[in-house]
């Protein structure tokens, strides 16, 4: 059994008290190799953010748990080696779908987890919730759980279609469950294509395809039943158009992806929504820089070469979303 304070991490209680007051959203970012991790700690040192790193259950079958717990612990270390005196990094498990999974995190050193019951039926969902929340807090970890579902694919959990979550379920839900915040369905989605063409207009200068708005009223009917409650948004890349048109252009293919627009995110942040979940982005980018790179350098087969502008541009997209979208830059509580 290892606590995550041990480890110089920090659960997301106080950060998300923070956020909410302060009307910004703490970034999480996924990561699954060491370039990503090095990515966003630079850019959470350099833009004295709190930031949540994430392992998700494909992240764990990649890398192996142990070492992602490892590098996390080396995160915080690295992070005062960049001149941070006090980081705020909690290792959070992402999409966990099961008691088991989530009490073997909390046992290597996590310091949050989330249960994501969201496919079973309520009172299944409130269940296991319930239990990974009674275990978890015996340790002092924080617990994310989700209701409604999204459509794309979460991890193991797929869905056709997106259930928006039901205002009128949400004070049940936390009260039973005890959760220590609520992912909640409103129109975002994972991956890179989070809406058919057909669900979209066409911008008629460019082409290209325009989203529908996310449900803000739905998220202003669960503010009211949970005032200040920690809410999260799950399938929030927005799918940076040139890291896509980048890729296309270097032999890639990737036809129509589109994401959610940022301004709406930034209006999100301002919000109840404290942590906002990124992944599709830093893939974009360092999919995007590779491709460029090797395109540009055939001649080249060092992975140190291409990997160098790959975690640059993910690191340009961290910041980015930190002090563009998120609001989170500078948002330490001891600088
Ligand atoms: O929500 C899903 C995350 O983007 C993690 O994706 O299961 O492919 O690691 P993954
Ligand atoms: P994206 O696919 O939009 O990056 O969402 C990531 C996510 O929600 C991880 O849990
Ligand atoms: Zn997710």
């Amino acid at each position: 059994m290892v606590n995550y304070k041990d480890l110089g991490l920090v659960n997301t209680r106080e950060m998300f008290k923070r956020a909410v007051a302060g009307g910004y959203a703490i970034p999480a970012f996924n990561f699954n190799t060491m370039e990503q991790m090095q990515a966003i700690v630079q850019a959470a040192v350099e833009t004295k953010s709190p930031v949540i790193m994430q392992v998700s259950k494909g992240a764990r079958n990649y890398a192996n748990a142990t070492i992602l717990r490892y590098m996390a612990e080396g995160a915080v270390a690295y992070a005062k080696e960049l001149g941070c005196a006090h980081p705020e990094i909690v290792l959070h498990l992402d999409h966990g779908d099961s008691f088991e999974l989530c009490k073997d995190c909390i046992d290597m050193g996590f310091s949050s987890v989330m249960y994501d019951g969201s496919s079973l039926p309520y009172e299944e969902n409130i269940k296991i919730s319930r239990q990974v929340v009674e275990y978890a807090h015996q340790h002092d970890v924080t617990v994310e759980c989700e209701l409604g579902v999204l459509a794309g694919v979460e991890d193991e959990v797929a869905s056709e279609v997106s259930h928006y979550t039901k205002p009128e379920e949400v004070i049940d839900f936390a009260t039973r469950t005890g959760c220590d915040s609520l992912a909640i369905s409103i129109g975002t989605s994972h991956g890179a294509y989070k809406f058919k063409p057909e669900q979209c207009t066409r911008d008629p200068k460019t082409g290209k395809l325009v989203p529908p708005p996310l449900a803000f009223d739905v998220l202003h009917e669960i503010e009211a039943k949970l005032p200040g409650f920690p809410i999260v948004l799950h399938g929030s890349s927005s799918v940076p158009q040139e890291e896509v048109d980048t890729i296309n252009k270097f032999g890639g293919n990737l036809p129509d992806a589109i994401g959610i627009p940022e301004d709406q995110l930034r209006e999100a942040s301002k919000s109840a929504v404290c942590k906002i979940n990124i992944d599709s982005d830093s893939r974009l980018a360092m999919t995007a820089a590779i491709r460029q790179y090797l395109a540009e350098h055939p001649d080249h087969f060092d992975p140190r070469q291409y990997l160098k502008p790959a975690r640059e541009n993910m690191k340009k997209m961290y910041i980015h979303k930190i002090v563009n979208v998120l609001g989170s830059d500078g948002k330490l509580a001891q600088q």
